[in-house]
């Protein structure tokens, strides 16, 4: 990774984390107990910030001057409550049964099934009201300010992620068409992805033509992304990527499994380029948002 790149993602990480800490403060005091520890331990331990870090910088790119630093944070962050959500669910033992994620045991195996299905679920309103008040004190109009809300939100949905991960677990043993892998990837990680970058554009007051390229910009380096988690979770060990279990154990549909290693790389890189291409058609000056296309399938975990 280039060190500028590593100097933008560390600064920007350290902004979305003090945000996410404002969200947990403001989180409602009736969740509590063992709910409230299970969604803490999901939103607080670590994780790359990829999806708010993508948003704030679609945001600046697209002209947009934050008056509220803060505000602008909080929106981000919120595409991090659902991600968070996300991840809390899927390690649920009815769904990737999984012991470890980012080095630790998953919230689960901490706080227990039920504090994890009920916390994680909490997130779901809760992320969709801070990204509407948070789009409100950013100064968007009261009708930007529900469209970004409402991208977030059907990212969020049937329509993209969890819809995504219904189809995830409809694969698991089967081996799925390369056109089916590529709807499947699109919804469950793809949409999210996208919508960080959508929900910054349109809170710049980004124009169509613009909204529609970082949106191309978007699917291509979701899916590429994807590509970039299932080649790593065949190549690297538990260790380096601290989570379990492997796909190949849940007989998950990946693009390893269908491509080959060689293909997946291939397909991957295709799918930058085509990133990059859709990044020049923005005509947007958006240096990092080209190194981030890169970055996305040359990390290591
Ligand atoms: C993991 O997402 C789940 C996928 C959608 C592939 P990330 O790789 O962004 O996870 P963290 O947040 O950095 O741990
Ligand atoms: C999860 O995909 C995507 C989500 C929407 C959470 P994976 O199941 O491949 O994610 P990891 O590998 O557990 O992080
Ligand atoms: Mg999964
Ligand atoms: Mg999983
Ligand atoms: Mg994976």
């Amino acid at each position: 990774m280039s060190t500028e790149l590593q100097t933008y993602l560390s600064r920007e990480g350290e902004r979305v984390a003090a945000a996410l800490d404002r969200s947990m403060e403001a989180l409602p005091a009736a969740v509590a107990g063992p709910v409230r520890d299970a969604v803490r331990h999901g939103v607080t331990s670590g994780g790359k910030r990829l999806r708010p870090i993508l948003c704030v910088t679609a945001y600046r790119a697209c002209g947009g001057k934050a008056s509220d630093d803060e505000a602008l944070y909080d929106l981000a962050a919120s595409l991090e409550l659902i991600h968070a959500y996300s991840l809390m669910h899927d390690d649920l033992p009815c769904m990737d049964d999984a012991d470890l994620r980012r080095g630790s045991p998953t919230t689960h195996r901490v706080h227990g099934e039920d504090a994890t299905m009920v916390g994680g679920a909490a997130l779901i309103p809760f992320a969709a009201l801070r990204a509407l008040q948070a789009a409100l004190r950013l100064g968007c109009p009261d009708a930007t300010a529900r469209r970004v809300a409402r991208t977030l939100v059907e990212a969020a949905g049937a329509g993209g992620m969890v819809g995504g991960q219904w189809l995830d677990l409809q694969g698991e043993g089967r081996s799925l068409r390369a056109d089916e892998l590529g709807v499947l990837h699109g919804m469950k990680t793809g949409a999210l992805l996208t919508a960080g970058l959508t929900m910054g554009a349109r809170a710049a007051g980004a124009e169509v033509a613009v909204d529609e390229a970082l949106e191309e910009y978007g699917r291509a380096i979701g899916l590429a992304f994807q590509i970039a988690d299932d080649i790593l979770d065949a190549t690297q060990s538990a260790e380096v990527l601290g989570k379990t279990p492997s796909d190949a154990e849940l007989e998950k549909s990946t693009y390893v499994a269908l491509h080959g290693l060689e293909g997946a790389r291939t397909r991957a890189g295709e799918e930058v380029d085509a990133a990059l291409v859709a990044l020049r058609r923005s005509g947007l000056d958006a240096p990092i948002l080209a190194l981030l296309a890169r970055y996305i399938v040359e990390r290591e975990h």
